[in-house]
C-alpha cells in the first residue's frame, strides 16, 4: 500500500517481451516497462524460444528495478504480485514465474498466476476505467485468434477460435515472404496503407454457417502461390497491393464474425484484445461496423494491445479480489485453456 492505494506488480514473459508494471487499485498505471527483444529476433525472422528465455533472465532484474523506480515505490509497498503462468513459450514463462515466486517468498507478498488471454482482455479495463463485464471480446494475437464471451472479471466462454494459424502468425509469415521483416504485423499494417485492397482477390474463408471458428492457413498459402506465380511469370510484385489485399481478406472475416457474435448475444459491447488489435485496418473496420450496429467498441491504445505487464497486473488484481490465490508451488504451462 502506498498513499492508501493497493499496488499490484504485473510480470509478463510469455514470449519475447520482458515486461513489468505497477498498477494502483487495479486500473491506474504507475509504471509499465517493456524490454523488447525485437531487435534480436529481426535477424532470425522470428522468435527463437531458447534465446528468448536467456534474454528474459538477463533483463528481468533491470526491468523490475526500472518499473519500481518509475512508479516511485519499493517492493515493500507491493500488495500483490501477478504473473503470466500460461500459455506461452515454456522457458520464457518460467523466467517470469520463477521471479514472481522468488519475490513473493522473499517479501511475503500474495501471488496470483494469470492466463495470458485474460490479461489481454484486461488491458481494456485500464484503457476505459468505466468498462465492466459482461461483453464480447475479440482476441487476435501472434498465438491466438478467439471470440470470447466475458461473463465477469474471471470467467469467460470461448465461442470460437482458429483451427490453424493465428492472425498474427499469418501476418508474420506473409510479411516474411514479402521480405518485410519481423514482426510482420506492424509492417504489413504500414505498407498496406499505400496499396489497393482490391488489387488481388484472396478467398475469404468463413467455414460453416454460424461457426465462430477461423482458418487462415489456406489464405496464407494463396498469398505464397500468388507471389511464386508472379515471380515465375517474370512480373514484379507490388508488395503494398499484396499486403493490402491479404489484410482485407483477413479482416473482412475477423470483423464480420466478431460483429455476428455480438449481435447474437445481444450484448452491445465489443472489446478488442491482443497484439493484432493494434492493427489500424481492424480498428477502423470494427469502428465503422460497430457504429452502424449501435455496438460500443473498446480499443486499447496500441501499447496496451501488445504484451505488457500492466494488463497482467490488472487481471491479477481482479482474480485476487475474487478470492483466488496462487502458491509457491505454482508452475508454468505452455498450453492452458481459457
Ligand atoms: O499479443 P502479442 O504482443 O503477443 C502474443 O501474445 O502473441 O501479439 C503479437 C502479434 C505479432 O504477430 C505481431 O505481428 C502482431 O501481434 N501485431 C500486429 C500489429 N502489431 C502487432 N498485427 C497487425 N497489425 C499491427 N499493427
Ligand atoms: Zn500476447
Amino acid at each position: 500500500m502506498k498513499d492508501g492505494k493497493f499496488l499490484t506488480l504485473g510480470i509478463e514473459t510469455s514470449c519475447d517481451e520482458t515486461a513489468i508494471a505497477v498498477l494502483a487499485d487495479g486500473r491506474t498505471v504507475l509504471s509499465n516497462v517493456i524490454s523488447s527483444q525485437i531487435d534480436i529476433f529481426k535477424n532470425y525472422g522470428g522468435v527463437v524460444p531458447e534465446i528468448a528465455s536467456r534474454h528474459h533472465l538477463e533483463n528481468i532484474n533491470g526491468v523490475l528495478d526500472e518499473s519500481l523506480a518509475e512508479a516511485g515505490v519499493t517492493l515493500d509497498d507491493i500488495d500483490l504480485i501477478g504473473v503470466t503462468d500460461g500459455p506461452g513459450l515454456i522457458g520464457a514463462l518460467l523466467m517470469g514465474v520463477s521471479t514472481a515466486k522468488a519475490l513473493a517468498f522473499a517479501k511475503d507478498i500474495p501471488l496470483v498466476g494469470v492466463h495470458h488471454l485474460m490479461s489481454h482482455i484486461s488491458a481494456n479495463y485500464i484503457e476505459d476505467t468505466e468498462l465492466e463485464p459482461p461483453f464480447m471480446a475479440l482476441i487476435t494475437s501472434g498465438g491466438h485468434t478467439e471470440i470470447v464471451r466475458v461473463d465477469d472479471y474471471c470467467h469467460c466462454q470461448v465461442l470460437g477460435g482458429t483451427r490453424d494459424d493465428a492472425v498474427g502468425e499469418a501476418y508474420d509469415k506473409v510479411a516474411r515472404v514479402l521480405g518485410l521483416g519481423y514482426p510482420g504485423g506492424p509492417k504489413i499494417d504500414k505498407i498496406a496503407k499505400e496499396g489497393d485492397p482490391e488489387a488481388i482477390h484472396f478467398k475469404r474463408v468463413y467455414l460453416e454457417k454460424d461457426s465462430f471458428d477461423f482458418s487462415f492457413s489456406g489464405l496464407k498459402t494463396s498469398v505464397l502461390n500468388y507471389i511464386n506465380h508472379e515471380k515465375q511469370a517474370g512480373r514484379e510484385i507490388n508488395r503494398a497491393d499484396v499486403a493490402a489485399s491479404f489484410q482485407e481478406a483477413v479482416m473482412d472475416v475477423v470483423a464480420e464474425k466478431a460483429i455476428q457474435a455480438v449481435s447474437q448475444s445481444g450484448m452491445k459491447k465489443l472489446v478488442m484484445a491482443g497484439g493484432v488489435a493494434a492493427n489500424s485496418r481492424l480498428r477502423d473496420k470494427l469502428g465503422a461496423l460497430c457504429e452502424k450496429e449501435g455496438i460500443a467498441l473498446y480499443r486499447p491504445r496500441p501499447a496496451l494491445c501488445t504484451d505488457n505487464g500492466a494488463m497482467v497486473a490488472c487481471a491479477a488484481y481482479y482474480k485476487y479480489k475474487s478470492g483466488q490465490r496462487g502458491s509457491l508451488e505454482m508452475d508454468a504451462s505452455p498450453s492452458m485453456p481459457l
